[in-house]
């Protein structure tokens, strides 16, 4: 009773921020996606006899407190649904930084949903996996489905889940990320999210969202790349102003950050078209079109400040691994 999973991590270009139930994570409105082909989860799940209480290795760190609960959590959820009492040992590795805005709880809820429904023997739909992995990390359920994809904010636990809008080779963009330093953030996005609806601009947000997702899954449709970009780092901005105006206020980003976001804004005045977007971390998403991918890589390991880049494509959702982890 083993299976291996491969998950990768999204970037949100219409985000979600603020829930409408805090136990089942239901959204307050729809979000869109883009899963992301370097930035991966890889997990292996074992449910067998021999282990007396489950086990979680994270990246070679054993039952961390920041993690182990939660993980358990949703092996509890998935031995329910099996109707079997075997304890299990989860070893997960990333090949990226975590806490720092990446979304590995999306690459590593999808990735884990996968690996630990199969090993206990269940075979589930697309749709299954995605309401499942939403409860534990919302964003994961967008990892399920590839390419680009809709979160259906939906209303109760059956009907909110992710959707493939476009298939992952649909359009040529890439999301190029600016790694400004490793440090985790200090408040994680399940705690921050709770505090959004003390923001005076959130009502105002909500209101406005499902205008939002239709002119974006328009403009994706047509492949406007400007208007995109607008939209989406406009969105961000909206999303971040939420969280900075919360209380306690929640402030992401470092001087790197504001550096990179202003780096971006000076690049597109000098004809190089690119957009940024953050999540809750310091780091950067950088998106662009795959013809200006070469020239906006150089361009970025010239900055002092950038510690890293990681180059993505839109790339398909979670799928099963044979190469066990352990
Ligand atoms: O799924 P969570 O609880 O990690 O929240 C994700 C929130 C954002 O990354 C900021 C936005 C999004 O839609 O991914």
């Amino acid at each position: 009773m083993k299976a291996t999973a491969i998950a990768p991590s999204n970037i949100a270009f219409i985000k979600y921020w603020g829930k409408k139930d805090y136990l089942l994570n239901i959204p307050m409105n729809g979000s869109i996606s883009m899963n992301l082909s370097n930035l991966l989860t890889t997990t292996t799940v074992e449910f067998d006899m021999k282990y007396a209480a489950d086990e979680v290795i994270l990246n070679g760190e054993k039952n961390s407190q920041r993690t182990y609960e939660r993980v358990v959590k949703h092996l509890e959820k998935i031995r329910n649904m099996a109707d079997v009492q075997i304890k299990a040992k989860v070893v997960s590795q990333n090949n990226f930084p975590e806490s720092t805005g990446l979304s590995s709880s999306a690459s590593g809820f999808a990735a884990l949903t996968l690996a630990a429904t199969k090993a206990v023997g269940l075979d589930l739909s697309e749709k299954e996996l995605s309401i499942l992995a939403r409860q534990g990390s919302g964003s994961a359920c967008r990892s399920v489905s590839s390419g680009f994809v809709e979160w259906l904010d939906g209303e109760m636990n059956d009907d909110s889940y992710a959707v493939t809008i476009f298939p992952a080779d649909y359009w040529d963009i890439v999301d190029i990320v600016a790694i400004v330093s490793t440090e985790k953030k200090e408040v994680p996005s399940s705690e921050g999210q709770k505090c959004a609806v003390v923001s005076p601009f959130f009502q105002p947000r909500v209101v406005r969202m499902k205008n939002k997702i239709e002119l974006c899954k328009k403009l994706i449709e047509k492949k406007d790349f400007t208007r995109f970009g607008e939209l989406i780092e406009a969105e961000a901005l909206e999303m971040h102003a939420v969280m900075i105006t919360s209380v306690p206020s929640l402030l992401y980003w470092t001087p790197q950050t504001l550096m990179m976001m202003k780096q971006v804004q000076k690049w597109r005045k000098e004809g190089l078209e690119t957009y940024f977007t953050i999540n809750t971390g310091q780091d950067v998403h950088i998106i662009a079109q795959k013809k200006d991918e070469t020239v906006l890589k150089k361009k970025l390991k010239e900055l002092p400040y950038i510690k890293d880049i990681i180059s993505n494509e839109p790339s398909k959702g979670v799928h099963i691994s044979s190469t066990n982890l352990f």
